[in-house]
């Protein structure tokens, strides 16, 4: 109410990514501060062990974590476990400090409770990210994403992903491989079979990895990424990135509500081909716990949220998991866990 009421006008007055600026400024204030961490806390905390899962070997207090890119250059890894979630994605981080696209690269689409971006990973670098990260262990599990830089080209993706993974390796609790952006010009090429293999196979770090894939991937070509990330013992796949399928301009990578359906499919595609036993984390177009809810029965052990932070506000993550509980208790579910890829 608060945030709709008074917060979400103040933010759309002004361009969108300088109001995402503004938030991640505040968030990055108030996580400074005890006392204002605390009180956040005292508001938007859910605890319950039915919330809690152990996936990929990690521990989560909760299934709702926020999606790579809102944080990119980790700024409010205080505040966030006191905002509910269970846990974070930082990044997308690339190898060395980069600028992104020309602006404006943000736009809202509030009809169709969507945005379009084309930020081409804007970042800090891996550098000045892993000094704001502290060594593992950390208060909600961390997951840093990686992407490459713009200029370096295709066929040296692989050692760059392995450079940057390796300079973050200490800090985070797991790592997420993001071949999927449409902003990078030829990014999402890494998907392809041969690429992909010959990328996978220069991972080495001993921490969980997961591959990011697009929406725009058909089936079979899914099938393919399944095959190479059993080969590589990938430990998940996070499904999806944004889609470039969609009518009109601004071009860039669309997200939220229109995607919501599209991710779902993936998930479930992804969850049958393997009968449950490859993770899965979720994410596109989750406002609600219902769309949370639709994400885990369709095979995601973990779901994200991020443009639904912008229409709803950070009272989502308390929503989501208050109606998960309301939602396992309907259908006699004792845990999330039980409820993963029942559909
Ligand atoms: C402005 C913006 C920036 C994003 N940056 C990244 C990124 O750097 N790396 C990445 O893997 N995904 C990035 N994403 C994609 C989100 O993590 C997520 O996969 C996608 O937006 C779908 O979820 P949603 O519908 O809840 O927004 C970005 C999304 C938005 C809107």
């Amino acid at each position: 109410m608060f945030y709709k009421a008074l917060v979400r006008p103040w933010l759309y007055r002004a361009d969108p990514e300088v109001a995402h600026e503004r938030a991640l400024n505040l968030v990055a204030s108030l996580g400074r501060s005890r006392i204002a961490s605390d009180a956040v806390e005292s508001v938007f905390l859910v605890e319950d062990r039915r919330l809690r899962q152990t996936v990929f070997g990690i521990d989560f207090p909760n299934p709702v974590g926020l999606g790579a890119g809102y944080d990119k250059n980790a700024l409010g890894l205080e505040l966030w476990p006191a905002l509910g979630f269970g846990f974070v994605e930082v990044g997308s981080v690339t190898s060395q400090a980069q600028p992104g696209a020309e602006p404006p690269r943000l736009f809202r689409q509030v009809t169709q409770h969507a945005l379009i971006n084309r930020m081409g990973f804007n970042n800090d670098g891996a550098d000045a990210i892993a000094a704001r990260i502290s060594p593992t262990p950390h208060r909600i599990p961390i997951g840093v994403n990686i992407g490459k830089n713009r200029e370096v080209d295709l066929t040296r993706a692989g050692e760059s992903y392995a450079a940057t993974l390796h300079k973050l390796h200490d800090r985070a609790d797991f790592f997420i491989i993001n071949v999927s952006s449409p902003n990078t010009p030829g990014l999402r090429k890494l998907q392809d079979k041969e690429m992909l293999d010959a990328l996978l196979a220069q991972l080495h770090e001993q921490v969980p990895i997961l591959l990011k894939i697009a929406p725009d991937l058909s089936f079979d070509q899914i099938d393919d990424v399944i095959t190479l990330v059993q080969k590589h013992g990938i430990a998940g796949i996070v499904a999806t990135n944004t889609t470039i399928d969609h009518p009109t301009p601004p071009e860039g990578g669309l997200s939220g509500a229109p995607l919501r359906a599209r991710a779902t499919e993936c998930i479930r595609h992804v969850s049958r081909q393997n009968q449950g036993k490859l993770p899965i984390i979720g994410v596109g177009g989750i406002f609600t716990a219902e769309d949370a809810y639709e994400k885990i029965r369709a095979g995601a052990s973990l779901i994200e949220v991020w443009t639904g932070m912008i229409y709803e506000g950070p009272a989502i993550v308390r929503n989501i998991n208050r109606g998960l509980l309301r939602l396992l208790a309907r259908d006699g579910f004792g845990s999330i866990a039980e409820a993963v890829g029942t559909e």
